[in-house]
């Protein structure tokens, strides 16, 4: 059976892509943080929840070092405050890098060796329209995004040769809890009104649709966005 470690799996786009890849009969390793979210996705069929702060590089070695997967998803992600930069704090900057930038690429570090002596393998980093389009209030994600996104298509040159396929998810506005500590309930049910943002499910359902292609084949990154959020920037609402 083919196996998966998918990152950020407690919530939003990691579940989705946790669910579909066991759906496909991948057998997964879903990390998170939430006790209560992994022990749900942990009772799903071929699902195994793994309880880990990315941040945390000890306890990061030692739980993945004995890992041989084929399919790594570094999705976990983490929103800083939104605001104007001028009024960043130091330990905000810090902890969005910790999380989407330094913990991704140690991630890989301890995978894609093992990959690259077996010759196969795929790498999905879970990047942003942040990290290719500016945002206002939003310097730092953006600069993550952007990090990671710098990262994910220059492994993919070092892997290459190894048979191992690299893809980064640029993704534009999708419905899930990223916002749930920065922005109010009323104003993330008006970001998400009218079919203004993508499903959780529709990224996981690219993430199949890639891994099936032949081998010889690496999409190396694809943006998804809502229809009505036709550019970064743009969005236009029904009615
Ligand atoms: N939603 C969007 O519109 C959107 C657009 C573009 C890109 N993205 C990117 O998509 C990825 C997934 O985000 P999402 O939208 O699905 O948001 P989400 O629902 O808030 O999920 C974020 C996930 O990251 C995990 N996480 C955060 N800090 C962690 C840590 N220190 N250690 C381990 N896990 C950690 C969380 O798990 P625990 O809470 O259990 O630790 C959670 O499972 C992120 O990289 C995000 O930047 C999202």
């Amino acid at each position: 059976m083919p196996t998966a470690l998918v990152t950020g799996a407690t919530s939003g786009i990691g579940t989705a892509i946790a669910l579909a890849l066991a759906s496909a009969g991948y057998e997964v390793t879903a990390v998170g943080r939430n006790r209560d979210a992994l022990a749900q996705i942990g009772a799903q069929p071929f699902i195994t929840g793994l309880c880990l702060d990315l941040t945390d590089r000890e306890r990061l070695h030692s739980a993945i070092s004995g890992l041989d997967v084929d399919v790594l998803v570094n999705n976990a992600g983490i929103m800083p405050p939104l605001q104007n930069f001028c009024e960043a704090k130091p330990e905000d900057i810090d902890a969005a890098f910790a999380v989407n930038v330094t913990s991704a690429i140690e991630l890989t570090r301890l995978v894609a060796p093992k990959m690259r002596r077996r010759g196969d393998g795929h790498i999905f980093f879970t990047g942003s329209i942040a990290g290719h389009s500016p945002f206002r209030n939003l310097a730092v994600y953006c600069a993550t995004k952007a990090a990671i996104g710098g990262f994910a298509q220059a492994l993919r040159l070092d892997l290459a040769e190894s048979g191992i396929r690299v893809t980064e998810i640029v993704a534009g506005r999708v419905e899930t809890g990223l916002y749930n500590a920065i922005v109010s309930r009323e104003a993330r049910e008006a970001m998400y009104a009218g079919g203004t943002a993508v499903q959780p499910r529709d990224v996981g359902a690219m993430v199949l649709a890639i891994l099936g292609l032949p081998s010889s084949v690496d999409v190396s990154r694809f943006d998804i966005l809502p229809v009505r959020q036709p550019t970064a920037t743009e969005v236009s609402r029904k009615g």
